[in-house]
C-alpha cells in the first residue's frame, strides 16, 4: 500500500517564499529589528540555583499542580539556559538575527520582590553576562521586565497584583533595572501579553477564581479588571520614572506587549459587526485605550458599570501617552458573534456580549488548518490588526514581539516546514502593512528555543531550535531556524 500524496497545504506559500516577489530583508525600513525570543521562566531553569527566590508559578506547580501542569519534572531545569547561555547566544548569532527578546526574572532579582529583602548579587551578574554576550554578538538585547512571572512572596503577603499597593514594588524593580541595565539595554516592555494574564488570572491560577463568584461564568471577572488596571497603573509609573529620570541620559525607549489578533464578524448580520468592534474593544481596547487615550473604552465602561475601576485625573494624565512602542504578540484570529445569553458565554466575554467563534455562519474558517500546529493560520488577521491600530491610536511604533506556531503533532521535530511557511507569510503581510504606512519597526518569531509552556509542558516544541530532552538538552536547528537564517544572512542586498 503507498500513502496517498497530497499537495502539502503549504506548497503555494513556500514557492512565492522562494520567488522573487518575497520581500528579502533589505527591503525592509533601516535598523529593523529582526529577532527571536524566550522569556526567563520558559527557559532558565536554574530555579533553586544562585539564590533565586520563589515565583508563582514555582508554587504553582510544585505546590499546587492542580491543572496537572504537562512535564513539570523539567519544570526546576527547563532547558538550562541559566547555564548554557553562552552557548544559546552563539546559536543566537547564527540565526542572523540583530535582536533577542528575553526577561528579566524578578525574583532571581529580589528573591523577595523588594529591595529591603535584598538583592540577589548572583543574579544580577547573570543578566549582566547574558546582557554582555548578546551585545558582543551584535545582538541587542530586547528586554521584559516581566514575563507572566513575579515573586510568589508579594502575592503571599498581599496578593500580588490584585492589590494596588504592588505598583511602588514594580517601580522599585523596574528602577533597579534601569541602573543596572540601562546602559546596554534600549527596549523595554513592562508586562507581556496584559489582557491574556488578567483574563487568565495569572495563567490557570485558579486559587483567585474561587475568591471571586464572578469568575464561575466567564473567564473574564471583576478581578481580572482589578489585575490589568494594577499593570496599567504599574505601567505608567515605571513608564514615567523611565522618562524622567533614564531615558534622556540612555536614549532607550519603553512600551507594553499584548496578544492581539484581529476580530471578523461571523456574519454579515449588524449585530455580528458591532459585536466586533466590541470584542476589539474589550480586548485591546483594554489595554491600548488608556495608553494612548488616558482610560478605557465607553462601551467598557458601559457594561462593565461599577466592577471596572477607574482612573483618577491625575492617572488618565499620567496613562495617556505612557507608551513609545506597543508590542503585538499575534498568532491567529477569530470570528465574534453577538451573544444577548449571558448564559452562554461560559468561557468568552461576559460583559462584551460576544463570544469568538473559529467557525463563521457559513460554516468556514479563517485562513488554513495548520495539520502540525493548534491555530488557524491568517496572516492577513496580522495586516489587519496592524492597519487597525495605526488607524486608531495615530500611527504608533510597533513591534511584533511574538509570532510563530509550535510543531505538536510532528512526527520529526526538526522538518517543520509548516513553520517555515507560517514564518515567513507573517513576515510577508508586516511588510505589506509596513508599505502601507504602518510603523512597524521589528519582527521576533516565538520562540527562539523549545520553551516550557505552560499546561502543555514541552509538548509544542516552539522552537527555531529544537532541544533533545533524550541527548543532554542538544540544540538542534529547525529547517524553519536553517530557514530564517538564510533569509536574515544571505538576503541583504535590495533586489
Ligand atoms: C505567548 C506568551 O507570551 C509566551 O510566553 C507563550 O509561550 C506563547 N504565547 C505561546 O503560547
Amino acid at each position: 500500500i503507498r500513502e496517498a500524496t497530497t499537495t502539502s497545504p503549504y506548497d503555494s506559500i513556500l514557492k512565492f517564499v522562494n520567488s522573487s516577489n518575497f520581500p528579502n530583508r533589505a527591503s525592509f525600513p533601516n535598523g529593523f529589528l529582526f529577532g527571536a525570543g524566550s522569556s526567563a521562566l520558559q527557559i532558565e531553569g536554574g530555579c533553586h540555583e544562585g539564590g533565586r527566590g520563589l515565583g508563582i508559578w514555582d508554587d504553582i506547580v510544585f505546590n499546587q499542580n492542580k491543572g496537572g501542569y504537562g512535564d513539570s519534572d523539567k519544570f526546576a531545569t527547563k532547558i538550562e539556559h541559566y547555564k548554557r547561555y553562552k552557548e544559546d547566544v552563539q546559536h543566537l548569532k547564527r540565526l542572523g538575527v540583530n535582536s533577542y527578546r528575553m526577561s528579566i526574572s524578578w525574583n532571581r532579582i529580589m528573591p523577595d520582590g523588594t529591595l529591603k529583602g535584598g538583592i540577589n548579587q548572583e543574579g544580577i551578574n547573570f543578566y549582566n553576562n547574558l546582557i554582555n554576550e548578546l551585545l558582543r554578538n551584535g545582538i541587542e538585547p530586547f528586554v521584559g521586565i516581566m514575563h507572566f512571572d513575579y515573586p510568589l512572596d508579594l502575592k503571599q503577603k498581599f496578593g500580588g497584583f490584585l492589590n494596588r499597593s504592588i505598583v511602588k514594588y514594580y517601580k522599585e524593580y523596574s528602577e533597579f533595572l534601569f541602573k543596572t541595565y540601562g546602559d546596554r539595554v534600549k527596549h523595554w516592555t513592562t508586562f507581556n501579553e496584559a489582557e491574556v494574564v488578567a483574563i487568565y488570572q495569572f495563567m490557570f491560577n485558579i486559587d483567585h477564581i474561587s475568591t471571586d463568584q464572578s469568575c464561575q461564568n466567564t473567564k473574564i471577572c471583576t478581578q481580572s479588571y482589578i489585575i490589568l488596571h494594577n499593570f496599567l497603573l504599574a505601567h505608567a509609573t515605571t513608564s514615567k520614572l523611565y522618562r524622567t529620570k533614564f531615558q534622556a541620559i540612555q536614549g532607550g525607549e519603553i512600551g507594553l506587549a499584548l496578544s492581539a489578533g484581529r476580530y471578523v464578524p461571523y456574519s454579515s448580520k449588524s449585530e455580528d459587526v458591532i459585536a466586533t468592534q466590541r470584542l476589539m474593544d474589550f480586548y485591546w481596547g483594554w489595554v491600548l485605550d488608556p495608553l494612548f487615550h488616558g482610560d478605557y473604552p465607553k462601551i467598557m465602561k458601559k457594561l462593565v458599570g461599577n466592577r471596572l475601576p477607574k482612573f483618577t485625573k491625575k492617572e488618565k494624565h499620567m496613562l495617556k501617552g505612557s507608551a513609545d512602542f506597543v508590542g503585538i504578540n499575534y498568532y491567529t484570529s477569530h470570528f465574534a458573534r453577538h451573544e444577548p445569553n449571558r448564559t452562554k458565554i461560559m468561557y468568552d466575554n461576559y460583559d462584551a456580549l460576544a463570544v469568538s467563534e473559529t467557525i463563521n455562519a457559513e460554516g468556514n474558517s479563517l485562513g488554513y488548518k495548520d495539520q502540525y500546529g493548534w491555530i488557524d493560520v491568517y496572516p492577513e488577521g496580522l495586516y489587519n490588526m496592524l492597519v487597525y491600530i495605526k488607524k486608531k491610536y495615530k500611527n504608533p511604533k510597533i513591534y511584533i514581539t511574538e509570532n510563530g506556531t509550535p510543531s505538536s503533532k510532528l512526527p520529526n521535530p526538526l522538518r517543520d516546514e509548516h513553520r517555515i511557511a507560517y514564518v515567513a507569510a507573517h513576515i510577508n503581510a508586516t511588510k505589506l502593512a509596513i508599505d502601507d504606512g504602518v510603523n512597524v519597526r521589528g519582527y521576533f518569531v516565538w520562540s527562539a528555543f523549545d520553551t516550557f509552556e505552560f499546561q502543555g509542558g514541552y509538548s509544542g516544541n516552539w522552537g527555531l531550535y529544537h532541544v533533545d530532552f533524550n541527548d543532554s538538552l542538544k540544540r538542534i536547528p529547525t529547517d524553519t531556524a536553517k530557514w530564517y537564517s538564510k533569509y536574515l544572512t544571505h538576503n541583504l542586498i535590495e533586489k
